[in-house]
């Protein structure tokens, strides 16, 4: 059996990680080895069978003594030990959930039910760092990948909806938080029902921007209010957030001569762990919508098309429906009012799962089997 190094396991995405690992039973074909930043010597988690103390995550003799190495630990941890642990020689696979080294011409990024024949070239060609993708562009290809394959799809324009975990554990508290906070003030009125709906609002915008309202971690309220920025600037007015659609969507699909465009505008709202996407794809030709809707739900197991009505749509194809399963429902499926060839959709899905674990842990079982 492989020895498989386990780093970072105990964090938000890493816990998400293990119970999918329990849940299919993937410890039974592996030899698990945990290791640890701060508390060498402590106890692993239970994960049905023994496993040794937990070793230090910068001692590289041991990790180099791994077959895989698994971290989501962060893109600090990768950076701090990869290079050195190449340069000792050693050759193991390196699964990743930090961006680090996600666009590193070394590295793939893995998304098997899109791209199992990209993944499939790489592990062929000996590429030995397997690394997971941004969250919203993996939940994105989950849903409309089946399009952009068959060449349907001339570019793609992104409206995001993301969830409070995509920021990190301490921003969904936070988020809770305020929502409390905001509650709480309005709380007395709120029990009167003969009071004013406007005395209501004038507390509870009161408190959002009161000095001693929770922001530690976002900056600025969520609750109540929108965050239309994600990560740090990059280059012609565009987040770091948005320029990651393009650029790992066209790794992901393996292109590399005809780069398909997308773009848009990534927003934080106060969803928990689900990241919700409005779609616009200008296709290269007017398909039928009954096509489109058969290309979609034909695309992979876990995709579901939502009819574009008001009851399925606001009982199915929301983050309060999805949050916690691995179901990627596509909906809103329709043809836009700017022609034919203008197709409009909307997408939700756990980014903790898609969007984090999951890729992990079947690249690992890819390895593994
Ligand atoms: N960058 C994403 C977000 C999560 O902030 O929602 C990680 O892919």
């Amino acid at each position: 059996m492989k020895q498989v190094g386990f780093v970072g396991w105990r964090g938000m995405v890493g816990s998400v990680l293990m119970q999918r690992m329990r849940e299919e039973n993937d410890f039974s074909l592996i030899d698990p080895v945990f290791f640890s930043t701060s508390q060498q010597g402590g106890r692993g988690p239970d994960v049905g069978k023994d496993v040794p103390p937990l070793k230090d995550a910068y001692d590289l003799t041991e990790l180099a003594a791994m077959d895989v190495i698994v971290t989501c630990q962060g893109g600090d941890y990768t950076g701090k030990v990869i290079n050195d642990l190449r340069k000792s020689g050693w050759q193991g696979y390196w699964i990743d959930a930090a961006s680090a080294l996600r666009m590193n011409d070394d590295a793939v990024i893995i998304l098997d039910p899109v791209n199992m024949p990209v993944i499939e070239q790489a592990l062929h060609q000996g590429v030995k760092n397997y690394i997971g993708g941004n969250c919203t562009v993996s939940l994105m290809l989950m849903a409309i990948s089946g399009l952009i394959e068959k060449g349907l799809v001339e570019w793609v324009n992104v409206m995001t909806y993301q969830a409070a975990s995509g920021a990190g554990a301490r921003n969904m508290r936070e988020l809770l938080q305020q929502m409390g906070e905001a509650h709480r003030v309005a709380k007395e009125l709120l029990d009167d029902p003969a009071s004013s709906i406007l005395d209501i609002d004038r507390e509870v915008a009161g408190t959002l921007r009161d000095t001693n309202f929770p922001v530690a971690n976002f900056g600025v309220p969520l609750a109540g209010s929108l965050i239309p920025w994600i990560d740090k600037a990059v280059t012609n007015g565009q987040s770091r957030e948005e320029w990651k659609g393009l650029a790992e969507t066209n790794k992901i699909m393996g292109k590399k001569d005809r780069i398909l465009p997308v773009d848009g505008t990534c927003v934080r709202i106060g969803a928990m762990r689900c990241h919700s996407q409005a779609l616009t794809m200008k296709l290269k030709k007017n398909i039928p919508l009954d096509e489109a809707e058969d290309i979609i739900a034909n695309s992979n197991e876990w995709v579901r098309v939502i009819p574009n009505e008001r009851e399925a749509t606001t009982k199915e194809l929301t983050p309060a429906a999805v949050t916690g399963t691995l179901s990627i429902p596509v909906g809103r499926i329709r043809k836009l009012a700017m022609g034919d060839e203008y197709l409009s959709a909307f997408t939700v899905g756990d980014q903790l799962l898609w969007g984090a674990a999951e890729p992990l842990r079947r690249m690992l079982r890819i390895l593994v089997q």
